[in-house]
Formats: C-alpha cells, sequence, structure tokens
C-alpha cells in the first residue's frame, strides 16, 4: 500500500507500507533507538530555509534561528553551516549557539528579563545585538556595559499593537502583552537610549507572535514599525538595522494555510522598497518554520481501553514530551509508522502515561492500531523537545536527525542517572 505524501511534509512519506522520513524507516529507528523518539529530516529544514533566503536574495539580510523553537545542538550546528544567526532569549542560549560553533557576532538576545550576568556574558562573547524590551533594561545594559568598557549594541523592540490572530499565549504583539516598549513610548525610549553612554543604538524590532499564518498582520506591523523608523530617525537617532521577528505558522492540518516564507517576505519587500527601506540592513528571527515541519515523534501503542464515552489510545509519549497539546489546545496530526491494511479504524482520545486528564496528545482520531504498533506525531520539529521536561520522572526523549538514508543519533534518552544528578539527599 503507498499512501500519499503528507501535507506540509515533503521529506515524510509513506513508501511500500512503511513510513519514512527521507529514506529511512520509522519502524527501523523504533527498533534501534526506542520510544518515544524524535525524529528530523535535515533536507527539510534546509529546505525551510532555502525558502528564506530565496526571499531575500539580493537584500542585505540576516537569519537568525529563533533557537528556542528547537536548541539541540546537531540543529544549530546545520543552521550555523548555512550562514543563520541566532535569536537567543538567555545565557544558556548563548552558551549553545558558541558550543555549535555559531558566530556570536550574528547573534541576537531578546527576552523581557535579561540578568545583568547575562548581559555581562553576552557583551563578553560579543554579541551583535540586544533587543531591549524596557526602558529599565536599557538602564541595567549600559551600567552593565560601562562597568565593563564598552558599549552594547542595542535594537529597541517595540510592540505594534497589531492582532496576530493566532492562540492567545501566543500572540506577543498587543498591546496587554508583556513584550516591547508600546508604540507611543518609542521615540522617548530611543532618546533614552541614545543619551546613554553604555549603549550603541543600532536597530529597531518587532515580534507579534507565533503561529501566524495570513499576511496581513506582518503587512500592519511593518507599516507601523516604518512609522517609527521615520520618527525616530527625524529625531536624529539613525537605525541601522529592521529586525521584524519571526513567527510565521506552519500546516499542522490542512486548514492551516500559512504563506510560503518567499511569497510572504515578496509581498513585504514590496511594501519596503515602496516606502524607500528596501537597502537598509534587515533581519528576521524564524523559529517554528524552520524545524516545525522536519520533525515527528515516535510513540509505541501501549493500551487500548474501551471506555462507555470515549476510547484511550495509550501510547508511550506524552504531555512531559509534546507539552503543545496540553498547553495550548494545539493539533498535531497522528499517523501510523505502519498502517493495517483493511482494519477497521475506531475514533480514539490518544493519550500519554502521566498523571494528568490535560496528558492528551490528539482527540478524536480515527486509528485503526493495536498495541505495540508505532504512531508518529507529526509537525514535532518545533517547540517539543525544547520545551519538554522531567515531569513524572520520565527521561527525555532521544533525537534521530536523518540526512537521505544516513541517520545520527544527536542526544541519547535521557537516564535516571542524568535526572538524579544535581540532587542531593539527605545524609
Ligand atoms: N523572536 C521572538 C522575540 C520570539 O519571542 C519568538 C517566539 C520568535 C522570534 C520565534 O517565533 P516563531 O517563528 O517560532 O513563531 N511555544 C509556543 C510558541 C512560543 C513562541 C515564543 N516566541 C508554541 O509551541 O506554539
Amino acid at each position: 500500500m503507498t499512501a500519499p505524501t503528507l501535507p506540509g511534509h515533503p521529506f515524510i512519506a509513506y513508501h511500500d507500507g512503511a513510513l519514512r522520513v527521507e529514506g529511512v524507516r520509522l519502524a527501523q529507528l523504533a527498533n534501534e533507538f526506542g520510544t518515544p523518539l524524535f525524529v528530523y529530516s535535515k533536507a527539510s529544514m534546509l529546505a525551510a530555509l532555502a525558502a528564506y533566503q530565496r526571499g531575500f536574495a539580493g537584500r542585505n539580510a540576516q537569519i537568525c534561528y529563533a533557537m528556542k523553537a528547537n536548541s539541540s545542538l546537531a540543529v544549530l550546528q546545520l543552521f550555523a553551516r548555512a550562514g543563520c544567526g541566532f535569536d537567543i532569549v538567555s545565557g544558556g542560549e548563548l552558551q549553545r549557539v558558541i558550543a555549535a560553533g555559531g558566530e556570536p557576532a550574528r547573534v541576537i538576545f531578546s527576552g523581557v528579563g535579561k540578568t545583568a550576568a547575562e548581559m555581562r556574558q553576552a557583551l563578553q562573547a560579543g554579541i551583535g545585538c540586544f533587543n531591549v524590551e524596557s526602558e529599565a533594561e536599557l538602564e541595567v545594559l549600559s551600567g552593565v556595559a560601562t562597568a565593563m568598557g564598552l558599549r552594547a549594541p542595542v535594537s529597541i523592540r517595540v510592540n505594534p499593537n497589531v492582532d496576530p490572530q493566532t492562540h492567545p499565549y501566543i500572540s506577543t504583539g498587543l498591546k496587554g502583552n508583556k513584550f516591547g516598549v508600546a508604540h507611543e513610548r518609542t521615540l522617548a525610549t530611543y532618546q533614552r537610549a541614545a543619551a546613554l553612554p553604555g549603549l550603541r543604538v543600532i536597530g529597531i524590532d518587532c515580534h507579534i507572535g507565533s503561529q501566524i499564518t495570513q499576511e496581513a498582520p506582518y503587512l500592519d506591523a511593518m507599516e507601523r514599525v516604518l512609522d517609527l523608523v521615520e520618527a525616530v530617525e527625524a529625531a536624529g537617532i539613525a537605525l541601522e538595522h529592521i529586525d521584524f521577528g519571526g513567527g510565521l505558522g506552519i500546516e499542522y492540518q490542512r486548514t492551516d494555510t500559512p504563506p510560503p516564507a518567499d511569497g510572504l517576505w515578496a509581498r513585504l519587500l514590496a511594501r519596503l522598497d515602496a516606502r524607500g527601506f528596501g537597502q537598509r540592513k534587515l533581519m528576521i528571527e524564524p523559529g517554528r518554520s524552520l524545524v516545525g515541519n522536519a520533525g515527528l515523534c515516535v510513540t509505541e501503542v501501549l493500551y487500548l481501553k474501551p471506555g462507555e464515552q470515549k476510547n484511550f489510545c495509550i501510547v508511550d509519549a506524552a504531555m512531559n514530551d509534546l507539552p503543545r497539546p496540553a498547553m495550548y489546545q494545539a493539533f498535531h496530526a497522528i499517523v501510523p509508522v505502519q498502517p493495517r491494511a483493511n482494519a477497521p479504524v475506531s475514533p480514539y482520545e490518544v493519550v500519554g502515561p502521566v498523571c494528568e486528564s490535560g496528558d492528551w496528545i490528539g482527540h478524536d482520531r480515527d486509528l485503526a492500531v493495536q498495541p505495540g504498533d508505532r504512531l508518529a506525531v507529526l509537525s514535532a520539529g518545533a517547540y517539543c523537545m525544547s520545551m519538554a521536561s522531567n515531569y513524572n520522572t520520565r527521561g527525555r526523549a532521544a533525537e534521530v536527525l536523518v540526512d537521505g538514508d544516513r541517520t545520527t543519533l544527536i542526544r541519547r534518552r535521557e537516564t535516571i542517572e542524568d535526572q538524579l544528578r544535581c540532587e542531593q539527599p539527605l545524609g
């Protein structure tokens, strides 16, 4: 039986009745490495990056991968070698970039709560820019830099107050959010930054949210940011770069129809050109759209539990491995690794072993499964492993990178010794 390619997943497909990532059968990987197991396609990540690179061809642009989406070292290495910079939000992420061979000069540091120690660490490393999110942060950063005899390169994250029309937990550019400096305060904040001795103003940035599937919020945000650029520059403060953040969505299901990155940027660049900013240095911070559909999680069916109202399919992956359904009511497609030919399907609640009713992975999924079967939870390359926890003292899953028919274990399964290492029992 040959099923069609899965939508949104050009490198994940059925061949002769078996699901493969690129040239590798998932059943074989599950046998070799156990489950739950994250599997990533290198070609898929590079293809997603290529869409952005095409979109920016001929421009002065820097793509900074928002590594919070998936911060595994091998993934960072792929993007570093492909010429990406990185958008980081902690000192730990900076250390990962350096460990992966990324260039600190291409790192931008976002986040509302940078500590003075993280600022020192980033200044020492020589990062490219601090995306500052408040006036209070400007003061602290200036003090830290001055004490080191340096001037910190800064951009101010502005909150353009546009609705990205996404889940409230992942929308960040509205007035009520904790992120960025309010539109009305922007000019005054830039004036303060320009007056502080330890800072060097170099840019402006915004990020309006995540899993955005429409162009309109980007276009609206761009107009508002360009208005601010004009106002700030009219006040005599030059801005070398404009950073439009990340946020482009992916196809989790057929109803998600985000524009392709190159198409979106063709439209945005046309607006930038029309307003005379087309030659300015541009930065973006994509995360999910580079890795989300490049990964999946293989899980094994442990038990089937028929019920009066619902049938449960209990699998060995759980909310600690795949937190997005529990946190955002997110949909991830769930497909069989080796479909059973002509077997009747039943609707199942696909749930994990964690002791919480919120530990579900999929509601009402039509599956033909038996205990021991493997399922693949799709679109699991972003915000899954990087958000995984040890809840219920579950070890975090292993990760494998597939490149053609080659497989590399990029993270071994976490052991109980790993988990206990930081703890000190009472004497
Ligand atoms: N830049 C900044 C400043 C951000 O805060 C984020 C994501 C990004 C870039 C990358 O956004 P992306 O291209 O991945 O949409 N855990 C949630 C998503 C949280 C996003 C947080 N910020 C989820 O699983 O849906």
